[in-house]
């Protein structure tokens, strides 16, 4: 039995990670700061799939939550063999409009929590020579988006740097890039969705299914999804100025602050 540690595990895509690998047999552990939700989604995947579900409450945000999931993946005696990093958020507005204490909290979630979070269960894994890590960024780490897209870019860049570094030491690390998923990002970032199209929209447990095989074919990097390999394709060939026009409308539509 091996053991799947997933943050934001209580909604969205982090749902999706832990419905599907516990699903595969893998015991979870449940890491978000919402004890009661965490604890209902701890019975129904132990109930229904038979495996070991713990519950780890945590806020990323804060220095102790960090410290706290650290400690879980560090722990020896019970070794996680795949972690996901998935905890994440939208902010309420563009730059200037958010408060920088809601800036820096993203940071602190989207980067310092993973970078910390990847090194402690990096250490571990290379210690038994197996285990995975798959960081969960967005297709906003490739357009001028704010701090969001920002972070997401350093969470790539990190992730596909690490990879090179451990390569051969059996430690696979994977970032992945979803589009629009639904999930309740979009509600609590306080952003309208009506301007996205219905194409491009995409469903948590489809998206988790192609991260998983591209996780098992090895790859760094994955972006789920045909629609949006070929728009990353049409990205790279884009001049930013265009870019940066199309992401500063697309699903940031903020209602009143
Ligand atoms: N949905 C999309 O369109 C989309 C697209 C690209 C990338 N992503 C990325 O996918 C990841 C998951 O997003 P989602 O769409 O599944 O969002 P979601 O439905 O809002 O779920 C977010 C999860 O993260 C947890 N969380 C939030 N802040 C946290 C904190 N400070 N400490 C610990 N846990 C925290 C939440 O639980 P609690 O509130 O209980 O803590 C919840 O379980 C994020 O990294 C997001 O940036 C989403």
């Amino acid at each position: 039995m091996t053991t799947a540690l997933i943050t934001g595990a209580t909604a969205g895509i982090g749902a999706a990670f832990a419905r599907r690998l516990a699903a595969d047999g893998h015991d979870v552990v449940l890491v978000a700061r919402d004890v009661k939700r965490l604890r209902e989604q701890a019975t129904e995947l132990h109930d229904r799939h038979g495996v070991e579900a713990e519950v780890l409450a945590a806020d990323l945000s804060e220095e102790k939550g960090i410290a706290a999931v650290e400690a879980r993946l560090s722990d020896p005696k019970q070794p996680v063999d795949m972690l996901v990093n998935n905890a994440g958020f939208g902010n309420k507005g563009r730059f200037l409009e958010v408060s920088m204490a809601d800036e820096l909290k993203m940071l602190t979630v989207h980067c310092e929590a993973v970078l910390r979070l990847t090194s402690a269960a990096a250490t571990s894994m290379k210690g038994r020579r197996r285990g995975a890590v798959v960081n969960v960024a967005s297709v906003a780490a490739f357009l001028p988006r704010g701090t969001y897209g920002a972070s997401k870019a350093w969470v790539v860049q990190f992730t596909q740097g690490a990879a090179r570094d451990l390569a051969g030491s059996g430690v696979r690390l994977m970032a992945l890039c979803p589009g629009f998923v639904r999930t309740e990002f979009h509600e609590r970032a306080g952003m309208g969705t009506d301007n996205i199209p219905g194409w491009m929209w995409l469903d948590a447990d489809k998206l988790v299914a192609a991260a998983l095989t591209d996780l098992e074919r090895g790859r760094t990097l994955s972006i789920p999804d045909p629609r949006y390999k070929a728009l990353m394709g049409v990205v790279k060939l884009a001049p930013r100025g265009l870019l940066g026009g199309v992401s500063s409308k697309a699903g940031r539509k903020y209602g009143p602050q």
